[in-house]
């Protein structure tokens, strides 16, 4: 008996999951790293969340492989409200951002076309394109004081790449693709024929109260993916719902529903109950954002006013549930996070489980942590070698 090449990967448990996995009970442990929201103490989370799981229509099963229609026109209306002005017919409702992904790799690549894909970037991606058969190939964001793309990496990229992916704002590094850098990958997209993909789950996680760069659903001059979903923009992942909206040329983009179509209905994975309760719970959208953006901002407060004039530097973000920390470079991210852990009892991510190689001190934290958890951790790391 063979498994499958593309499943031979190593489970073993790294010297610092093993660590942690010790340490996890232990009552000085802490974590910096959550961001599970329905582990953060949040006051949204009641059991009145619930009820519209009871709604007498979740008894029936009409399937349909873009999704109900009352989830598809909830859908609408959060990019109305961002100026966006969509048809339900554009949208596809998945059981989650990650599924959204596959089936968008589907209909794009063939086994051994590529995808470029933003490093920094979270890890998952990796095993998204890989189970797909799809290659990524990762595109450097550039820190110069903020981080931005460097568009002629994209230009001198020689492989058959189908698609760029965006991550808008990243995953650690909190940047929006700006209009500017918009503009450029869909002159890109349509010069090499390929489409373009934003993942947007921590759209609404902006740290600033400045206007946001658009949406990519508001793209129309290249065959354009967005995804998102409500294990972010409404702090409820366990509830398994997300989408992808098509959006560019005519020609281009009713090819491409039709093919995401028969993609969907052969699996029809979101569930009736949780369809139906989505307009219901994106009524409830601006309180919970509200309690999760508190958080954020205040947490990233801290965490700047904390380390100012130390020897870690905060990098500059501007959205999103993480930060990263460019600690002294006296020994790697990967050193750092376990004399962290063994020494101090916290928790964080080194940097190169987020393809952050180029930054070789680099940590990654969550901004989701409670506040006291998050002080005390904090305090925790600067009393470590770096003053
Ligand atoms: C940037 C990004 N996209 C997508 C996902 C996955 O989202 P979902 O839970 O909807 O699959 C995550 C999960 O952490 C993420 O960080």
């Amino acid at each position: 008996m063979t498994f499958s090449k593309r499943t031979d990967w190593n489970t073993a448990l790294n010297p610092l999951a093993q660590k942690a996995e010790e340490l996890r009970a232990h009552p000085d442990f802490i974590n910096l790293t959550v961001t599970n929201p329905t582990d953060c103490g949040f006051s949204y989370l009641t059991p009145a969340l619930l009820e519209p799981l009871l709604h007498p229509d979740g008894l029936k099963y009409t399937p349909d492989p873009h999704g109900l229609p009352k989830a598809r026109e909830a859908v609408c209306r959060y990019y109305a409200a961002k100026g966006i002005l969509l048809h339900p017919d554009q949208i596809f409702i998945t059981a989650s951002t990650s599924e959204a992904y596959s089936f968008v790799f589907k209909i794009l690549a063939e086994h051994g076309d590529s995808i470029l894909g933003p490093a920094p970037g979270y890890p998952l991606m990796d095993y998204l394109a890989e189970i797909n058969d799809v290659k990524l190939i990762r595109y450097p964001l550039i820190y110069q004081n903020g981080w931005q793309m460097e568009p002629k990496i994209l230009e001198e990229c020689t492989a058959r790449v189908k698609a760029t992916l965006v991550v808008h704002p990243s995953n650690p590094a909190g940047n929006y693709v700006s209009e500017k850098e918009q503009a450029i990958l869909a002159s890109w997209a349509q010069r090499k024929k390929a489409a373009l993909i934003s993942d947007e789950v921590f759209y609404d996680f902006a740290l600033e109260t400045t206007p946001l760069p658009p949406s990519f659903a508001a793209q129309n001059d290249g065959l354009t993916f967005t995804l998102s979903g409500i294990s972010k923009i409404l702090g409820l992942p366990q509830m398994k719902l997300s989408w992808v909206v098509v959006t560019g040329p005519e020609e281009l983009k009713n090819d491409a529903l039709r093919r995401l179509e028969i993609v969907a209905d052969t699996y029809l994975s979101a569930s009736t109950p949780i369809q139906n309760a989505l307009p219901l719970w994106l009524e409830k959208m601006p309180a919970i954002q509200q309690e999760i953006r508190d958080r954020i901002r205040s947490n990233r407060a801290f965490l700047e006013k904390h380390f100012a004039g130390s020897a870690v530097e905060v990098l500059k973000t501007e959205g999103g549930w993480s930060s990263i920390l460019r600690m002294p470079g006296i020994q790697t991210d990967e050193q750092w996070a376990l004399d962290l852990l063994e020494n101090q009892k916290v928790l964080l991510h080194p940097g190169y489980l987020f393809d952050l190689e180029e930054m070789p001190a680099a940590l990654v934290l969550s901004l989701l942590v409670p506040e006291e958890s998050f002080k005390t951790g904090l305090a925790r790391l600067l009393s470590a070698k770096t003053r």
